[in-house]
């Protein structure tokens, strides 16, 4: 018999399909197994910030229709790291003591943070500062979290970028057009290849391989001299020229941004005289809506195994997904490291096998 607890959880870092799920299964073992009581915490570590902490009671009435929901009924923020958190007056101030004061007013047993790597990262040192019993989830589109082989909300997105390559083709024959889809994932292209190869993308740019514009365009009139007047090109968002630089916009707000390689390629192409090209954006789009059957799986098998992680008295863990099964690892070991597309893997060589160019 385990003991009664009081277990908080929260999202953090940008939304995605399959947060809500993951919420559902937590609250579903949690309160329904064990008997414990499930505090949600409201805009990630905003929520315990505020004084008093924002919370949402969950039972499993409450969170009953929530599998298919899209984004996290709890809330989120990627901005606003404790250690230096912005101020109105334009000062960064470390509040990290104010947060972990909120976990300890809650009279929390343990804590449930779902996040990707930087949220994790922040996490886990207040866990290690204000003495908190934490146990991760990961979740990404970027599926850039070491050690899993998927991260909740990564199955959507591809679906997502699939879907609009699916679109795009029919527009890209019917007008001997060059299409471009930039996709995001920061620093790497996992959406970009799966997509690539999903969607039958001609071209799939990816930040681990930095492409040749003048090989590109090389590529593309080759095609044109043997018939094919149409090309579907899919970019990563950090995809770069081997002579140039990663595309980055800025905001009114002054905010960094990746993106624009897309338009920057359409440019070159057109500027090349090589075919009329249009760009589509994917942007946010990746990230709403319902989350794919695949997602609602592994979030249900992630929440379930959380719990049962606390209810072990084993913290400092994140589960991961590993030849279809959840392993726990130490959070330490899956933030060390940053997971890209290997240039050596299987989804390397299938897009070149099957003919598609990846730019260099
Ligand atoms: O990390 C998830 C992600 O969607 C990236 O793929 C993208 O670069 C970034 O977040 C966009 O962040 P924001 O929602 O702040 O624009």
């Amino acid at each position: 018999m385990v003991e009664h607890k009081r277990i908080g959880i929260l999202t953090s870092g940008g939304d995605c399909a399959g947060l809500n799920p993951v919420i559902r299964a937590v609250v579903r073992r949690a309160a329904g197994t064990y008997g414990w009581e499930v505090l949600g915490i409201r805009q990630a570590t905003l929520g315990l910030m505020a004084n008093p902490a924002s919370v949402w009671p969950l039972d499993i009435k409450t969170v009953d229709s929530w599998l298919t929901a899209g984004g996290t009924m709890l809330g989120t923020t990627n901005t606003g790291n404790p250690f230096a958190f912005p101020m109105a007056d334009g000062t960064l101030k470390d509040r990290s003591e104010e947060i972990i004061q909120g976990y300890h007013q809650l009279g929390l047993d343990a804590i449930i943070g779902i996040g990707g790597d930087g949220s994790m990262a922040i996490l886990r040192q207040l866990a290690q500062q204000g003495n908190w019993n934490l146990v991760g989830i990961p979740k990404t589109i970027d599926n850039d979290v070491g050690v899993t082989e998927r991260s909740i909300g990564f199955d959507t997105a591809v679906n997502i970028a699939t879907e609009a390559l699916d679109r795009l083709q029919f527009t890209a024959a019917s007008h001997s057009r060059v299409m471009i889809l930039e996709v995001m994932g920061r620093d790497a292209g996992h959406i970009a290849i799966s997509a690539g190869i999903a969607g039958g993308a001609d071209i799939i740019l990816i930040p681990e391989i930095p492409f040749s514009v003048s090989h590109i365009c090389s590529k593309l009139k080759g095609w044109q001299r043997r018939g094919k007047n149409s090309a579907l090109i899919i970019t990563a968002e950090a995809a770069r020229a081997e002579e140039g630089i990663t595309m980055m916009q800025t905001d009114a707000a002054g905010q960094c941004r990746l993106g624009g390689v897309g338009e920057y390629l359409a440019n070159q192409i057109c500027g090349n005289n090589i075919a009329e090209t249009r760009v589509t954006v994917l942007g946010h789009v990746q990230r709403g809506g319902i989350p794919s059957p695949l997602d609602r799986l592994i979030a249900s098998a992630f929440g379930v195994a959380a719990v049962d992680l606390i209810a072990q008295g084993k913290y400092d863990q994140i589960v991961t997904w590993q030849k279809r099964q959840v392993v726990s690892v130490p959070i330490a070991e899956a933030i060390a490291q940053y997971d890209k597309v290997d240039i050596h893997g299987t989804l390397v060589k299938t897009a070149r096998g099957l003919g598609i160019y990846l730019g260099n």
